[in-house]
């Protein structure tokens, strides 16, 4: 069958021969798209019955075209993803030659000023927002993912590395295919003294998120992207030095950052990484905790945060840098700057803020309504952001709100700060309402996560953004994958100014 089909396929392609590799690859447009979407062609031709026997044939026709590196000990996660990516290559062809030049959304003057909002021009294949429902990671809902996906032995909340696999595959894994992924990871979660000693010796009071961005740059030296482009590197190859560097980092990445939590709040003793544990327990076990609790708000915490689809800050950062060719590290690093904001991940440091000077303020009797509802007016009034609530795209409470408030409700129920959470919850949307200029007046994602961490002993608020970005290279680490796998180009929209909307001001209808 293979034989047959490359036979097809180069008397259809009349050019000289160079190697098997770059033949293929040039074709049409010099983008890796192509040797996957001719394969595809071919394959479909012959009218296999499923995608699944297509795929395994297009990798086999694929391998023996020279297209795709012929591996021993590759592992089970990347070998289905060698054999998704010609499937997937083959689909936007086909979509592009069959629709490409139909208009998907359009751009009003108010939204080139206001960040872009709603504009569809990206493609990012790991997750989906919807403004009603939440995020879908690979069109699963999260608690359709806390059901689906495997789980640690006694545990409930489904493990990370089995959302890795999800969104990098866009299926749901087995059991034995995550204990793999923890495994692989475990083997690859080694970081060089030097590293660690450059966090020990930075600022005390330098923020965790500057450290955390030291820490992925100083890793970068070790990026295999890096050096396999210095020493010439096909394009064919792309995707998967950016999936080794991409995997290393993700293992690497709860070193780096539980070394900066040892080292800024505790006597500076690294823990070991522990070989029996999954990834989220690792972690746990090296920031200092020890309680299987603890290791489960872990799990919880690093699959909400994963993924938020592309046009969010860290994720559209990550792909726009990561555009340019830079290496996994230099992207992340890139994306994590922009989560450090505010108005993105950093709110959750702001949240928990927030709630402990009303705290403070009006001292351990409980709080009333009124008095909460004063607050926020006060808040509001200086011309600040109630942190917590709003969104860029949701209209919604944010499920992820939602997930790890149950978690509470189950774990935590009469603590003192889930309550007056839960009451600012009731609190907040009417005031934000009353107001009447946000959009969504209902919580986000970092309303609820400080009252987990305060709860199990977490209570350095300035470390909370750094949680959320090792999760969240679990979303964009795979998204660069497929973008090199994709052969997507580099990023460059057209930016236009003041003047010249003008000037088409005054000719446009
Ligand atoms: C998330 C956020 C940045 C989205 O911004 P956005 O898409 O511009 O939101 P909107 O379209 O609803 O904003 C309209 C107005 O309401 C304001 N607004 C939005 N959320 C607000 C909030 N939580 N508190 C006060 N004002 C808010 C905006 O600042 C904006 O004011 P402006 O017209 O004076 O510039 C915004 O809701 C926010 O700042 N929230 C607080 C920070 C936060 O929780 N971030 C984490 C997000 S996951």
């Amino acid at each position: 069958m293979a034989e047959l089909c490359r036979r097809a396929f180069l008397s259809r392609n009349k050019r000289s021969r160079v190697t098997a590799e770059s033949q293929l690859y040039y074709t049409t447009p010099s983008r890796v798209a192509c040797v996957g979407a001719e394969i595809g062609e071919l394959v479909d031709n012959r009218s296999l019955p499923t995608n699944m026997l297509a795929s395994k044939t297009v990798t086999q026709l694929s391998r023996s075209m020279g297209t795709l590196p012929q591996r021993s000990n590759m592992s089970s996660l990347k070998n289905r993803l060698q054999e998704l990516i010609p499937i997937k290559a083959a689909e936007i062809k086909k979509i592009k030659e069959e629709h490409g030049e139909k208009i998907i959304g359009t751009c009003t003057v108010s939204q080139a000023y206001g960040g872009m909002r709603s504009v569809k021009s990206l493609i990012t294949e790991t997750s989906l927002l919807d403004a009603e429902e939440g995020i879908r990671y690979r069109g699963l809902s999260l608690p359709e993912c806390q059901q689906q996906l495997p789980k640690a032995k006694g545990g409930e909340e489904p493990l990370p590395e089995g959302v890795l696999w999800l969104l990098l595959t866009g299926e749901v894994p087995t059991q034995a295919q995550v204990q793999e992924v923890t495994a692989d990871l475990q083997s690859r979660a080694k970081v060089q003294d030097w590293v660690l000693k450059l966090i020990k010796d930075l600022p005390p009071d330098m923020h965790p998120m500057t450290k955390l961005n030291i820490g992925i740059n100083a890793l970068q030296t070790d990026s295999g992207f890096a050096k396999a482009y210095q020493e010439g590197l096909h394009k064919s190859k792309y995707w998967d030095h950016t999936y080794e560097d991409s995997l290393n980092l993700i293992a690497r990445l709860p070193i780096i950052a539980a070394a900066i939590y040892r080292s800024t709040y505790k006597d500076g003793k690294l823990v070991p990484v522990d070989p029996k544990l999954d990834w989220s327990a690792n972690y746990a076990r090296m920031l200092g905790f020890n309680d299987p609790k603890i290791d489960e708000m872990m799990r919880l915490y690093l699959f909400l945060h994963a993924d938020h689809e592309g046009g969010n800050v860290s994720a559209h950062t990550t792909h726009l840098v990561g555009s340019a060719l830079s290496d996994p590290y230099l992207s992340l690093a890139a994306g994590m700057n922009g989560l450090a904001g505010p108005l993105h991940g950093l709110a959750n440091q702001e949240v928990l803020r927030w709630t402990l000077d009303l705290k403070k303020k009006l001292g351990d009797k409980p709080v009333t309504n009124e008095q909460l509802s004063k607050a926020v007016w006060d808040t509001l009034n200086a011309g600040q952001v109630v942190p917590g609530f709003g969104h860029a795209v949701l209209r919604k409470t944010d499920p992820r709100y939602m997930a790890q408030r149950e978690f509470a409700q189950k774990h935590l129920p009469n603590d003192p700060l889930f309550k007056l959470v839960s009451q600012i919850y009731d609190v907040v949307p009417g005031v934000l309402t009353e107001h009447g200029k946000t959009k969504n007046p209902y919580p986000n994602v970092d309303a609820h996560s400080g009252v987990l961490l305060q709860y199990f002993g977490l209570k350095e608020e300035n470390y909370y953004t750094v949680l959320f970005g090792v999760s969240r290279a679990l979303g964009v680490l795979p998204s660069l994958v497929w973008d090199r796998a994709l052969g997507f180009p580099i990023e460059r929209p057209k930016s236009i100014t003041t003047e010249w909307v003008k000037k088409w001001a005054a000719t446009a209808k």
